[in-house]
């Protein structure tokens, strides 16, 4: 049985027994336990039927509890922080021996955030421990941006669902890290490379290798629907190349009047970044539910949020 509540109190009880819960962030929703169980890590990602060398994000209620779990925190973290924490921001920090090893997969680092969400910071502070919290999707497939989607997602996989509303960003955290005192991209994220940059400076790119040990967040193919999906500039070509199959179309602003198309999903009327970001992942799954032959995604524009955007439809059409 999988339940939807706003019971926080029934959430501390089963953290607190080392059961997992699923819980609303800002960006998307986690799938939390106690990280520093072993064996509650072990089953959030076998739940996920996520591979174990891919390593999980630990959440804190407060920037004053990261001594506890980090052995050094970098000038420029220390900006970060204080520009954008709590919020969509992961930091890549060298972890202290209390974070288990299986945490990190082995490496060296943790990473870190402060969720800005009402119900996450309440649920953090009633914890003596930090949650850590993947996406609350199977590995692989379009993250979750409303209890209703989890549940759907995980039925009968897990027992309660914490439900903090619609997640207002939509899209997962950013995720930095730090060399020498440069910081580097792993993750495309709610926050955009400009709003990190007008802090950090110029930001090193990590580079996408699935085999590269320092970019285990970098992963190819993610975030896909069970519908083939294509990604595009020139939508109307698409359509008219596959004119014999079911299309379902994610487009930015404005509909396509094309009668043999099924459905279609407008991400933002006004043309706005942030609205786009905060739609993608309930508008994927709606299409994915449509039982179509190929989702067509139109490519929208390189700039801001656009650029995650386009991060994660990339991925999602690999
Ligand atoms: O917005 C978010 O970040 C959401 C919410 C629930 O907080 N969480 C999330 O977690 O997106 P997940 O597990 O779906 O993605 C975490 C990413 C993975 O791609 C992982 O490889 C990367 O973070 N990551 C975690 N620890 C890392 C580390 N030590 N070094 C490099 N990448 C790491
Ligand atoms: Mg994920």
């Amino acid at each position: 049985m999988t339940l939807i509540g706003n019971d926080i109190e029934a959430a501390v009880k089963l953290l607190n027994s080392n059961q997992v819960v699923a819980i609303p962030t800002e960006t998307v929703y986690g799938l939390a336990g106690n990280a520093l169980n072993q064996s509650t890590v072990e089953t959030i990602f076998k739940i996920k039927n996520r591979p174990l060398k891919n390593p999980l994000i630990i959440h804190l209620a407060d920037t004053t509890e990261l001594d506890k779990y980090v052995k050094d925190v970098p000038a420029l973290a220390e900006k970060l922080i204080e520009r954008f924490c709590p919020g969509s921001l992961t930091l890549l920090l060298p972890k202290k021996n209390i974070i288990p090893d299986i945490v990190t997969a082995g490496f060296q680092n943790v990473a870190v955030r402060f969720p800005n969400h009402p119900v996450a910071i309440e649920l953090l502070r009633k914890l003596s421990f930090p949650l850590a919290a993947p996406s609350a999707n199977p590995f692989g497939y379009i993250s979750p941006t409303s209890a209703k989607d989890v549940k759907r997602l995980l039925f009968g996989k897990i027992g309660y669902i914490l439900d903090g509303g619609i997640c207002k960003k939509g899209i997962e955290s950013t995720i930095i890290g730090f060399q020498g005192s440069q910081a580097v991209l792993f993750r495309h994220g709610s926050i955009s490379i400009e709003e990190i940059e007008s802090v950090t400076g110029k930001l090193i790119i990590a580079v996408k290798n699935e085999t590269n040990p320092n970019a285990p967040g970098m992963l190819t193919k993610h975030y896909a629907p069970h519908t083939a999906t294509f990604l595009t500039d020139d939508v109307n070509q698409l359509i008219r190349e596959n004119a014999n199959k079911r299309i379902g179309l994610l487009l930015f602003h404005q509909k396509i009047v094309d009668p043999t198309v099924l459905y279609q999903e407008i991400l933002s009327p006004s043309k706005n970044l942030k609205q786009a970001a905060s739609n993608l992942y309930a508008a994927l799954h709606r299409l994915d539910a449509c039982k179509l032959d190929m989702i067509i995604a139109e490519r929208l524009p390189d700039n801001g949020l656009g650029i995650t955007i386009n991060d994660r439809l990339e991925r999602a059409t690999k």
